[in-house]
């Protein structure tokens, strides 16, 4: 940083999150000066379209088409990434790094993959990264985990970190409208991209956990290691069957020490009304964070969008600037890519309760032979709901909830159910997921 608390800044990609960024750095720089002590200056704009840019009020003689013009200059001292994907987005990060510049980056993509390469790259250089944009986007959890949480050994992190996948399931859940039509609103509003898949495949998700969680335990995670499920399958069957019982669903992105290991997934889950996620709708995220000595905390805030996302990447900048980033970056010890690699579960070890939906005839000892199946794998069934048959033929719901068991059995059990005669079509499993019980000293 220059001696005179002036940070200058090169963006790298000025598309919606780009441009919020550079909308803050130009509108609020006094207010940022007043509240940091810093003078942050835009120095150069990257990108090969400049609407956006020019739409915001950049100045027209920062453009720029080549990356090497920002990292040339002396007075760049941060490089923000906001191009995304992991390919030039991983080479600007690797060239920006060599460059000895700092790099703040929204991009959970790139470090869910590379994240353990690009920090040990960073150090190499004696510079560092930061990313608090890359997860639940102006909500603050990254410097939650390096900062106000420090003091604790997390136990668990349970996040609804997708605001497409919340919405799109509120909508569902409120308007009892199938998946396809909500998406399609969903676009037509541009509420949702439209190539939704990395949202409602649960792999946006499962990028934000691999980051959240490799700091909230300091144990390198496989991302190739975490279960994943999206939204894209879901009937609305389901969610009305599972309000019936006083459940709510939500794509949740999970975190949690399990015996002596972690068991790390993203699903569809069951959420009892009661629930202090269950609450959560709409574009919304939140996450849930149990420490052994706070307890239970709670962030909640927006996910996504132009200026929430930039509210974090600015922050960064400042942090950067004011030596906090660069501080924790150089001597936290919870940093992946100085940590062991983290024992994960596979997801059959998971312990859990399950909503399961069959599809039966409507005949004489269909339960007995299902509960049987049930009670031969050691599974205790909680609740069954049964409603009289209403289509002449395709087969009757039967929809039952178990106790805590182990997936595994589950599995088991359903491969058996599903190849009985009575049973018409196979299973479907939600898992329910219970409010975690904090263990306080
Ligand atoms: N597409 C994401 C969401 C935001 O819908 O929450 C960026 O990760």
């Amino acid at each position: 940083m220059a001696s005179d608390n002036t940070v200058g800044v090169a963006l790298i990609g000025c598309g919606t999150v780009g441009s919020g960024v550079a909308r803050l750095l130009i509108n609020d720089h006094d207010l940022l000066a007043s509240r940091s002590g810093l003078d942050v200056r835009l120095r150069h704009v990257v990108d090969v379209d400049f609407t956006r840019a020019r739409q915001v009020g950049v100045d027209e003689g920062l453009f720029r088409k080549d990356i090497d013009d920002a990292l040339k200059d002396p007075r760049t001292h941060v490089v923000v990434e906001l191009v995304g994907g992991t390919t030039l987005a991983r080479t600007f990060v690797q060239r920006a790094l060599a460059a000895r510049k700092h790099v703040v980056t929204a991009n959970k993509a790139l470090l869910a993959h590379h994240g353990a390469e690009l920090w040990a790259m960073a150090r190499a250089h004696g510079v560092c990264i930061a990313f608090e944009a890359s997860c639940v986007g102006g909500v603050p959890v990254i410097g939650a985990l390096l900062g106000g949480l420090l003091a604790n050994e997390i136990d668990a992190l349970y996040g609804i970190v997708n605001g497409t996948c919340n919405y799109i399931l509120s909508a569902m859940a409120g308007r009892g409208a199938a998946y396809a039509d909500v998406l399609a609103q969903a676009q037509a509003d541009g509420l949702a991209e439209a190539d939704p898949t990395l949202d409602v495949s649960g792999e946006d998700s499962a990028h934000k956990l691999a980051i959240l969680a490799g700091l909230a335990f300091g144990r390198r995670i496989d991302y190739g290691a975490i279960h994943v499920e999206g939204i894209d399958t879901l009937d609305i069957a389901d969610i009305r069957y599972g309000a019936e019982l006083g459940y709510t669903v939500k794509l949740l992105a999970i975190a949690r020490r399990q015996d002596d290991g972690l068991s790390l997934r993203v699903h569809p889950a069951f959420l009892h009304d009661t629930h202090p996620l269950a609450g959560v709708n709409g574009p919304f995220n939140a996450v849930s964070i149990f420490g052994h000595a706070v307890g239970h905390t709670l962030f909640y805030g927006r996910g996504a969008g132009s200026m929430p996302t930039a509210s974090a990447v600015v922050s960064d900048i400042l942090s950067v600037g004011l030596g906090a980033a660069t501080a924790q970056f150089a001597r936290l010890g919870l940093w992946p890519d100085r940590a062991e690699p983290a024992r994960q579960l596979p997801i059959d070890q998971l312990r859990g309760r399950y909503y399961l939906r069959l599809t039966c005839q409507d005949s004489p000892g269909v339960l007995a032979a299902v509960t049987d199946v049930f009670g031969r794998h050691r599974i205790s069934l909680s609740g069954v709901l049964q409603h009289e048959p209403d289509d002449g033929g395709a087969g009757v719901p039967v929809v039952i909830t178990t106790a805590a068991t182990l997936e595994g059995n589950i599995r088991a059990a359903c491969r058996e159910i599903d190849a009985l005669p009575v049973v018409t079509a196979p299973t479907v499993v939600v898992r329910i997921v219970e409010e975690h019980q904090e263990k306080l000293p």
